[in-house]
């Protein structure tokens, strides 16, 4: 491993590690806390591997137009940001990154905000914004000969990971909460060839049990307690800023779960602005489930200074995650940035996801949180109409038709949940409706449509 260019350093105690040191559960052996990449070249002004922002920002849009495999996909195309393996050869590759900007002009109109846009992760190779830490991390277990990766999850991981390992030549084992992750996901850990062990457990409990299992075989953990994920995750940053000209926008709305998309996402635009590739970060915000909202309390009750696990519950199964490995990272982007963190009910959830698809877009249930806590700050005063807004849509429509379907035909949200929402719910209901096999039957089922 190229040990020079990077090393971990502990985010806890700033005990500074090389790479290929670290315990097989990414914890310090020190604090027990995790590890960040760090690139000491880069530190000095001046200094010899110090990336120069011009240099980068012109090569990198020669690559656009490049049809090399590395400048194809939208992490490694930044791959100076990121010099994380000996040779770059070993990048397990699917095209991902490089995905969407698209303006927001209903919901822009609607909350009266100039300009609001999607970035839309869910357009990634396995439909979630988990391709981009995986091709990164993935790349780093095939450098190092591992011969079987792993990872806990809610479903995105899972599917991400196993596509991945597979393109790699690798073998991977998933471990899922029983019954609570979306059947898109679970579909595609199979068929990508994962060996799938679903556990009378949540989340949490699986990544607890896989720490322990990664101590105990030669299996490379693929969790976002991983710090070369959020390498690769740190690259939607750049597109972003890439995509504005530079400027970044004012502010970006994440949706939380295990914490590590909102902490590489502050990574990658701390970093840009320490090299001096943009000028100011933008707020970051950090929305999570009301029934799993463990960093919501975290600040609400401690200032963010300690977190306490609980038990959580919501049908945004994605981000169905009580005890968030990557906590601390999350609380210093947001709080490094000016950003909120906040949670939103099931139906808000539920009615933004419906006005996301509206739209054209879609996405899944634990991305739609992003719109539902930016109409929580635009009406507590705290985005003003002239912001740039940016919200990060995190995975496809098409990963939980289930929870889409079900509240279509009305049978998503139980009656004290939808209380005081009934209209605007049933404004945004398209069931499909049976109708006779005649023009006139079809014709007159367009009457009773309200759009
Ligand atoms: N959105 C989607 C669609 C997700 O799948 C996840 C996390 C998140 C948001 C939250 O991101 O954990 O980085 O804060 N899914 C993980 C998984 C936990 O196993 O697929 P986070």
């Amino acid at each position: 491993m190229k040990e020079i260019l990077h090393q971990l350093r502990c985010i806890g105690c700033g005990a500074r590690i090389a790479g290929a040191e670290a315990q097989p559960d990414f914890r310090c052996a020190v604090c027990g806390e995790l590890f960040d990449v760090e690139y000491p070249g880069w530190s000095e002004r001046g200094g010899k591997d110090r990336p120069n922002a011009g240099a980068l920002k012109w090569v990198w849009r020669e690559r656009r137009s490049s049809r090399e495999q590395l400048d194809c996909s939208g992490v490694w195309r930044f791959r100076e940001l990121l010099p994380i393996l000996d040779d770059f050869s070993n990048a397990v590759s699917l095209r991902e990154g490089n995905t969407p900007l698209y303006h927001m002009t209903r919901a822009a109109l609607a909350l009266r905000i100039d300009l609001l846009f999607a970035k839309h992760q869910g357009m990634n190779p396995t439909g979630s914004f988990k391709d981009t830490g995986m091709t990164a991390a993935m790349s780093v277990a095939k450098e190092r000969g591992f011969a079987w990766v792993a990872c806990a999850s809610t479903g995105n991981t899972s599917a991400s990971m196993a596509a991945y390992a597979a393109r790699a030549g690798l073998r991977s084992l998933v471990l899922i909460p029983e019954g609570k992750i979306a059947w898109g996901k679970l579909s595609q850990a199979m068929d990508y060839g994962a060996v799938t062990c679903q556990l009378k457990a949540d989340f949490d409990g699986c990544l607890r049990l896989l720490s322990q299992i990664v101590k105990e075989a030669p299996i490379y953990l693929l969790n976002s307690v991983n710090p070369y994920r959020l390498e690769g995750q740190k690259t939607p940053a750049f597109e972003i800023a890439e995509a504005f000209d530079w400027s970044v926008p004012d502010h970006l709305i994440v949706p939380g779960g295990n914490l590590g998309n909102s902490s590489a996402l502050g990574k990658g635009f701390r970093e840009m602005y320490e090299l001096g590739l943009v000028a100011k970060m933008p707020r970051i915000s950090v929305i999570q489930a009301a029934g799993a909202n463990p960093l919501v309390r975290s600040f609400r009750e401690h200032q963010a200074a300690s977190l306490e696990p609980m038990e959580a519950h919501t049908r945004a199964t994605a981000i169905r995650i009580g005890n968030p490995a990557s906590w601390r990272k999350a609380a210093r982007a947001i709080q490094e940035t000016g950003g909120w963190c906040l949670d939103v009910t099931e139906a808000e959830i539920a009615i933004a996801k419906a006005e996301i698809g509206a739209e054209g877009l879609g996405c899944e249930p634990a991305s739609a949180v992003t719109l539902a806590g930016l109409k929580k700050l635009r009406a507590e005063g705290k985005v003003a109409s002239a912001e740039t807004v940016v919200l990060m849509l995190t995975g496809h429509t098409l990963k939980d038709a289930d929870y889409t379907i079900n509240f279509h035909r009305g049978k998503l949200l139980a009656i004290d949940e939808a209380e005081g929402r009934e209209a605007e719910i049933a404004g945004l209901r398209r069931d499909a409706v049976a109708v006779e096999a005649t023009p006139a039957a079809v014709l007159d089922a367009l009457k009773g449509s309200s759009r």
